[in-house]
Order: C-alpha cells, then structure tokens, then sequence
C-alpha cells in the first residue's frame, strides 16, 4: 500500500458479472465487461472480481481472458475448486483466486464453502493456487471455526459471506459474526475479505470491521449503475466505506 494511502484504508473491489449478464441477455457484444473494468478503475476500484461459472451463464472464458490481459490493478477470479478453473488459474496467473461453492440451479453463490466436506480436493486446489504465486481465498460463513478450518487448509485469505448480515437487513448477530470471524482471522494471520449483498445503505458497519481489508461488491453497483453511471456508482460506495472507516 502506498505510504500516502490513509492507514486503515479498506480495498473496493467490483464484481462485472452483472455487466455480462445483461450482455448474454442478447448474447451479443454489449455492454462489455473489459469496458466496465476499466470504468471501475479510473473511478477508484482497487481491484475487479469476476466469476467464471461452471454454466458460462454470465462471464465466459474470454472474458477471464480478456481481464487478465487489461486489469491494472488486481484481478479476483472466483471460482468452483474443479479441476477446470484450477488448470485456467494456472494458466492466466490472476493476482488472486476466491474459491467459491457452486450449484447450478443457485440464483447466486448462496453460502459460504463447506470447509470440512472434500478437504483434500481443497487443500489441493489451494497448495496449487499457493505454488504459482496466486493469493488463494476462501468464501466461508461467518464462523470461528470455520475461520481456523480455512487456515488449516493452507488458504492466505477468507472471505466472509456477508449475506445473513444483508438479507437479514443488518442484523446484529450477523453483524457479531462477521466482527469476531475477521479478529479471528487476522489473529491467525489470514487477510481478511467480505461480501455479498453489500449496498451504499448496508456497507457501513462491514466497512467499519477494522480486520476487513478488502470488500467485493457487485450487484449493488451495476444496479444503481443503471441511474447514475457506473463511475458514479463505484464513487458513492467508495465515499460510505471510506466514511465508516472514519467512523462518520
Ligand atoms: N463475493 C462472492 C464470493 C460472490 O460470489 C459474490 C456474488 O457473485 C459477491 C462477493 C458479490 O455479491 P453481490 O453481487 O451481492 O455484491
């Protein structure tokens, strides 16, 4: 981090599916998610996520291909621990890999990784990511023990699902869950991400977590995108994380 950066700064990163998804709608050219990467960084994004389904129903491959090649600042790539995404990380190096659950008939990712079903095809996907250099993260619930299940697994960041805490419109036992998993994680030495259902009204409290370094957003953006821009979107969610973080 640039010693100019304010201490306690936390990193925005976009998630673009949703700039694909109205893309497939029509399954032509626009609007264009290298297009959309770029808008986000010039308007302040630290970094862009992008989740390459099993079911290609939004990002296709291309697209991961394209970012890896135009993204200046970091690329996340989420994705299943399969054998696939594993040998395409490999290849296109992203800065970073999120491994995510995923079922086909799920609106969106709906939970956090079972961490203690097919532990040896976690721990290989992420001694894999490890060994080229990519910093590997795992989508976990908000759970203590979960936490510490990820570490063991060799995993160098969590990210914690953040949904309970946005659906259940800023619950504070949610909200508990999220603090003392992320003190639980830095203590540990994880780096420590969030997100899911984060919006300008709900980022606030998150945003103020102190272990939380990193937050990717998505649907939230490109849906207020639709009325005020996508750069001025990005700028207004950046501006309420920056504000909890001063405690305003
Ligand atoms: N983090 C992960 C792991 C996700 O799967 C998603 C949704 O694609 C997000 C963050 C962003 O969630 P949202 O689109 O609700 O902001």
């Amino acid at each position: 981090m640039p010693a100019t950066e304010p201490r306690r700064r936390q990193r925005l990163y976009i998630n673009i599916d949703h700039v694909a998804t109205i893309r497939q709608a029509r399954r032509g050219l626009e609007p264009s998610p290298r297009e959309a990467a770029r808008v986000c960084e010039l308007a302040g994004a630290d970094g862009i996520t992008a989740h390459l389904r099993e079911d290609r129903r939004h990002i296709q491959d291309a697209d991961i291909h394209d970012l890896a090649g135009v993204v200046r600042t970091v690329l996340n790539l989420e994705m299943a621990c399969t054998e696939e995404m594993l040998l395409l990380a490999e290849r296109l190096q992203p800065h970073q890999v999120t491994l995510v659950p995923e079922r086909r008939e799920e609106v969106t990712t709906e939970g956090g990784l079972d961490v203690t079903h097919d532990v040896e095809r976690l721990r290989d996907g992420l001694a894999r990511l490890n060994a080229v250099g990519i910093r590997s993260s795992l989508f976990i619930a908000p759970d203590v023990a979960t936490v510490e299940a990820s570490l063991a697994l060799g995993a160098l960041a969590v990210e914690l699902h953040t949904g309970p805490y946005s659906h259940g419109r800023g619950d504070p036992a949610a909200l508990r869950a999220l603090r003392d998993s992320a003190a639980r994680g830095a203590e540990i030495g994880l780096a420590v991400h969030a997100g899911h259902g984060l919006t300008v009204a709900n980022v606030g409290p998150v945003a103020a977590i102190p272990e939380i370094e990193e937050l990717n957003i998505g649907h939230s953006v490109v849906s207020r995108s639709v009325f005020v821009g996508l750069a001025e979107a990005v700028r207004e969610l950046r501006a309420a994380m920056d504000a909890a973080r001063r405690g305003a």
